[in-house]
């Protein structure tokens, strides 16, 4: 989904703090950089990891094999000729056969045992052919768990949302819209179809009760009156990115939650006034004073389950166990799901760190050693982050008797890292801890141990110096080589000459600011968005220090290749705004996926299939700007190796209006679920509010369901397989273990 909160104003990492200095030292810049990729390959070298000469055979043998799908505006699925694709899971879909068909038309209700809507990240999770047990190479059978980040109200309802207060059926409709779905799917012939009866199927909703765990079980800031001790919380919202623990567990990140609640236009005045901590913790989070609600549905009447979106300092408690005015802290996590296991609760998993989270990839595991789980927080000028458990992998615990008590040993105890980065190409994690002096001695706000730093990891982050980055979403780690990419979606307030204290200057991890029509004509910043990769010190996880570049700008192929198309991109391979990001296991290829508006004057949203080679792979480039006093900016960044045919390619196209998002396939490799969300272009542009009138009518359109021709649009997962048996994207049938 695209929301672009914008609540970062730190003086963190300006350019123009450091420009001076920058450009009296670029000539050392230069023989530092030389400097630093010779220690990357040392560091390869002794760590085990693939170094530049050595790469990975996995990169060499195995080669993208398909047609590249040609840009486009249909209202439809395209993939490469050879490959299938077919709808599997749609928004409304039952999942037991008490639940009547979905209609499409509006009037459909009970998503507690249905599809919710706004489909996002996803992960499979294998099943014996019998269905009875986990098996983590299952092929045949599995559990999909898939995120419902969001939902259009246009097409829940027969005529859209009924304005506040807002009634009561219409918010017990939409909560259980939102959440998770876990549902089995089996093969059929070459694809796959969803099992509706199956006992595994089952909803998580913003009403499903959930456990606190981690540094911030018990803290003061996570009391409510839904659990005076501070243990226990209810639902999960915003799902957007995923990720799979080595236990074999389902990790979903919260993501834009903080506009689920609404805040009276005097709140700050019961909580201390506007430097309280509160008041400082709730506006750096988005949520200020005076905000009202996505939806309103604190509005609906006195039920606890609507007077919880209402945040306001409304009780006389001094703790807050009397309204829920720290009902906010409970959102913001990882949480943690048994997708096998619907008895035990779900787990917040506080160590990681409150913000807005997409994905979460792990590092390779290596026995003995702590294990990394990197993460991003999706807003403009927000950070990169990485977690560092305390303990070391064990390798039994790949096939675990407890799953989620595993992920106690994981996750509830570490180190809590977040990202600066370098000009001359290296970075380093700094560790949000309360021992940290810039921290204990932060003077906007003041934190009183380490939960507290975890609750408010933004806070802590500004207070150590983390890089702004133009809005990180998904991160994933490459199989072989160990290096995290990051996507950066886009950032409108990346500026040559920053405004006020929200905008940001052009710097070395994100340089590039550039107009372009339609959407940015006039206004330039980062249109496009990038991808940028980071190689841990020695290939170690616990690493404190790493090396970095960007492995690939999104543009258009048409753009200035020395400002603009710096990675060179061709037609078969331009894309804008990269979101999702994921490798598969099995092949090491890569999966990029879109949430576009900018180049969707040319193509709907796409999933590329990429085989990068490694941090270092290309060359330092120099981006020359004149500010607006006529003054010259040159920025010094580090380009990854430009992509050829072989190594980057157009997969996939979505339909009408849609982002293009979870990717997972089963363990073979030789099935692709990928998630598409938010089909349906006029209503979600506010261009009409006809639902039968909307410029997309997939999946109907494609035969699935309800409503043909002019149905209203639905998210929906599709499992997409090759005719030939073959594995996705890539020549032969060669997999990483093979070679
Ligand atoms: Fe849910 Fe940042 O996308
Ligand atoms: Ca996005
Ligand atoms: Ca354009
Ligand atoms: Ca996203």
């Amino acid at each position: 989904m695209i929301d672009d909160e914008n609540c970062n104003t730190s003086a963190n990492r300006s350019l123009l703090d450091v420009l001076d200095a920058r450009l009296s030292r670029r000539n050392a810049m230069r023989v530092g950089l030389g400097t630093a990729g010779a220690a990357v390959l040392t560091a390869c070298g002794g760590g085990g990891v693939a170094a530049a000469d050595d790469a990975p055979a996995s990169d060499r043998s195995l080669r993208l094999s398909f047609e590249a799908v040609a840009k486009n505006t249909a209202d439809r699925v395209t993939v490469p000729a050879g490959y299938t694709a077919e709808v599997l899971y749609a928004k409304g879909d039952p999942l037991d056969d008490a639940t009547p068909e979905f209609r499409n038309d509006g009037s459909d209700t009970g998503f507690e045992m249905r599809a919710g809507d706004h489909h996002d990240g996803m992960e499979f999770y294998g099943l014996d052919p019998g269905g009875t047990r986990p098996d983590r190479s299952g092929s045949t059978r599995g559990i999909l768990a898939v995120n419902h980040e969001a939902f259009n109200d246009q097409f829940l309802h027969p005529a859209g949302a009924t304005p506040n207060p807002r009634p009561v059926a219409e918010a017990d409709k939409e909560i259980p819209a939102v959440g998770l779905s876990f549902v089995e799917v089996r093969q059929r012939g070459r694809g796959f179809e969803y099992v509706r009866t199956s006992d595994y199927n089952r909803r998580v909703t913003p009403l499903t009760p959930m456990r606190i765990h981690g540094p911030a079980r018990g803290s003061a800031l996570m009391k409510t009156k839904f659990s005076a001790a501070g243990t226990d919380c209810r639902g999960t919202i915003n799902n957007c990115g995923t990720g799979t623990t080595p236990w074999g567990t389902f990790l979903t990140g919260e993501e834009n939650w903080a506009g689920y609640f609404a805040r009276s236009a005097t709140d700050n005045t019961p909580r201390g006034g506007s430097t309280a901590n509160s008041v400082v913790s709730l506006n750096r989070y988005g949520c200020t004073q005076g905000s009202t609600s996505r939806h309103g549905w604190e509005t609906a009447g006195a039920g606890d389950r609507f007077a919880r979106w209402n945040i306001s300092q409304t009780g006389a408690s001094a703790d807050g166990t009397d309204d829920y005015r720290n009902e906010l802290n409970t959102f913001g996590w990882i949480v943690e799901a048994d997708p096998y296991d619907g008895t035990q609760a779900l787990r917040k998993r506080t160590a990681l760190g409150r913000f807005a989270h997409e994905s979460a990839a792990f590092g390779i595991p290596v026995a003995g050693r702590p294990l990394a789980v990197y993460m991003g927080d999706d807003s403009r000028g927000e950070y990169i982050y990485k977690f560092v458990s305390e303990a070391g992998w064990r390798a039994d615990d790949a096939t675990p008797a407890n799953r989620l008590t595993t992920g106690d040993r994981y996750l509830d105890a570490g180190k809590l890292f977040v990202a600066q980065f370098d000009e001359d190409g290296s970075g380093r994690w700094i560790e949000l801890s309360i021992a940290n002096a810039a921290i204990a001695g932060y003077a906007a706000y003041r934190f009183a141990d380490q939960a507290d730093v975890l609750v408010n990891a933004r806070l802590a982050a500004d207070a150590v110096g983390a890089t702004k980055m133009d809005r990180p979403e998904w991160c994933a780690v490459h199989p072989v080589s160990g290096e995290i990419y990051y996507t950066l979606t886009h950032n409108n307030n990346r500026k040559v000459t920053p405004v006020g204290s929200t905008q940001m200057a052009v710097d070395s991890a994100n340089p590039r600011s550039y107009t372009d029509a339609p959407t940015a004509a006039t206004s330039p910043g980062n249109v496009n968005g990038h991808i940028v990769r980071l190689k841990e010190s020695g290939g170690d996880g616990a690493a404190t220090v790493f090396t970095w570049d960007i492995y690939l700008f999104g543009a258009e192929s048409g753009a200035d290749a020395g400002k603009v198309n710096l990675s060179r991109l061709t037609a078969d391979q331009d894309f804008s705004s990269p979101d999702g990001l994921w490798f598969s296991p099995k092949t090491g290829t890569l999966f990029i996926r879109t949430d576009d508006g900018a180049y969707e004057d040319v193509t709907n949203c796409m999933m590329l299939l990429g085989r990068p080679g490694q941090v270092g792979d290309g060359a330092p480039e120099v981006l020359q700007y004149t500010k607006a006093d006529g003054s010259t900016v040159r920025v010094q960044t580090h380009v990854g190796a430009i992509p050829t045919p072989d190594t980057l390619r157009r997969f996939l196209v979505g339909p009408v209006g849609c982002e293009i998002t979870g990717t997972c396939e089963t363990p073979d490799g030789r099935a692709l679920f990928v998630n598409i969300q938010h089909p349906g272009k006029g209503i979600r542009r506010g261009a009409s509010t006809d639902p039968a009138s909307d410029l997309s009518h997939w999946p109907g359109n494609a035969g699935y369901g309800a409503g043909g021709a002019t149905a209203r649009p639905r998210s929906a997962t599709i499992v997409i397989t090759r005719d030939d048996g073959g594995r996705i994207g890539v020549d032969g049938d060669q997999v990483l273990n093979d070679l």
